[in-house]
């Protein structure tokens, strides 16, 4: 009897420790995993809040990036490779130099072919500012095409 009390005692012991040792494990789990989330699609703005364009960025951000690359506002919205791709990855502004202009026209027709993005993601002056934001800082990493040189590139 008393042998099979201690054995149920033990059981009990080793079972509680179990218990600690898994909200152990889900405690240290818990910060990975907000880090997992604030990882993906944003990682911050990198213009000081005095720059100009700061505004633009904020917008960029919160309205672009779901879709577009920029690292200057750390947006990955664009597909990092061809297995990962879906419909919305849209073109990669480092890479992609758009003038006034181009983001003018693309946020009235929903991008340049009006199939993916949406038509009208902000207007009016939210629009002139993500568009001279946008001018001033994609295809920062843009190469020269053969034959062109980077000035032409750019
Ligand atoms: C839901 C996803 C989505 C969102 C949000 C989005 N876009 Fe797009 N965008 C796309 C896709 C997809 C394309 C490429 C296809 C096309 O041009 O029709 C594109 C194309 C563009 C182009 C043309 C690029 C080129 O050179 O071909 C510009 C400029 C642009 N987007 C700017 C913006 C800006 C600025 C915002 C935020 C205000 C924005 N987009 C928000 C999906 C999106």
């Amino acid at each position: 009897m008393s042998a099979h009390r201690t054995t149920t005692a033990a059981i009990k012991r080793r079972l509680s420790r179990l218990a600690r040792r898994r909200a152990a494990i889900a405690l240290v789990g818990l910060p990975l995993a907000a880090i997992g989330i604030s990882a993906c699609g944003t990682q911050g703005i990198s213009l000081s809040k005095s720059n100009p364009d700061y505004a633009g960025a904020v917008i960029f951000r919160d309205h672009c990036s779901g879709c577009h690359t920029l690292g200057v506002v750390g947006a990955i919205g664009s597909a990092t490779s061809i297995q990962n791709r879906v419909k919305t990855n849209a073109p990669n502004f480092d890479y992609r130099k758009e003038t006034v202009q181009q983001v003018l026209f693309a946020l009235r027709n929903g991008g340049f072919s009006g199939e993916v993005m949406p038509i009208n993601v902000v207007v009016g002056k939210q629009a002139q500012q993500v568009a001279e934001f946008l001018s001033k800082y994609s295809g920062l990493k843009k190469t020269a095409e053969p034959g062109e040189t980077l000035e032409a590139a750019k």
